[in-house]
């Protein structure tokens, strides 16, 4: 049911959202900079790793696609809601050929070694099965990059407002990740503070040096 939540909240505030990606200056003063600082290194780990082809997983809007798709790597987006992904379309078709957009949820990922890297930014904050969808995306990549939301009064407040409409938020500490990691039979390969908000963490399979 929660998981079903997920998808319709996103969808009914697909416009929403997306607003805070029309100016960086007016996200950072409403206190959503970590939206781009999350974008940041998960570009910067994309340019560190030289990667092709990304696979962004719960891609919204595809905010992803220009900073990817503009040095060249190939894109495949993803996302369950309706009016997320009609934005995502609007957005890969500034990119032809180097973007694609595929409306389902992580739980019917079946991809096996893909692309070179897998991203989920603002998704393992309501996903209740984290192992589940980590594994799924170190099935499709070697490397995995995700955003998760750090415990904090910021985070108390969002549990209310998502909670009041069914969806639960999961908070994570620097010292969950190696046991998520260990549980989707991944490794934690690097991990970037997003301040007090949370953060990015870099995964690869225990083959990965
Ligand atoms: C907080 S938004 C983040 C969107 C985008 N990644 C970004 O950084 O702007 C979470 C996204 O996850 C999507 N979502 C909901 N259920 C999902 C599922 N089962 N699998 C993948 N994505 C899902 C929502 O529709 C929404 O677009």
């Amino acid at each position: 049911m929660a998981e079903a939540d997920f998808e319709t909240y996103f969808h009914e505030r697909a416009s929403r959202f997306s607003s805070f990606y029309k100016s960086e200056k007016v996200a950072r003063l409403l206190g959503r900079g970590p939206m781009y600082d999350r974008l940041e290194a998960a570009v910067y780990t994309a340019q560190a790793l030289g990667v092709t082809s990304v696979l962004d997983v719960g891609c919204g809007s595809g905010p992803l696609f220009a900073p990817l798709a503009g040095q060249g790597i190939r894109v495949t987006g993803f996302d369950p809601a309706d009016n997320m992904v009609a934005m995502a379309k609007r957005e890969a078709a500034k990119f032809p050929g180097l973007v694609d957009v595929r409306q389902h949820g992580w739980e019917d990922l079946e991809d096996v070694d893909s692309y070179d890297l897998a991203m989920a930014l603002g998704v393992f904050d309501y996903v209740d099965d984290a192992a589940g969808l980590l594994s799924r995306m170190g099935r499709a990549a070697n490397h995995v990059v995700a955003s998760f939301p750090a415990p904090g009064i910021r985070l108390e407040l969002r549990k209310i407002r998502y909670g009041a409409r069914g969806v639960v938020v999961h908070p994570y500490r620097a010292t969950d990740f190696a046991g998520l990691a260990a549980r989707a039979g991944m490794k934690e390969a690097g991990r970037y503070p997003l301040g007090q908000a949370g953060f990015v963490v870099h995964f690869t399979r225990p083959s990965v040096d």
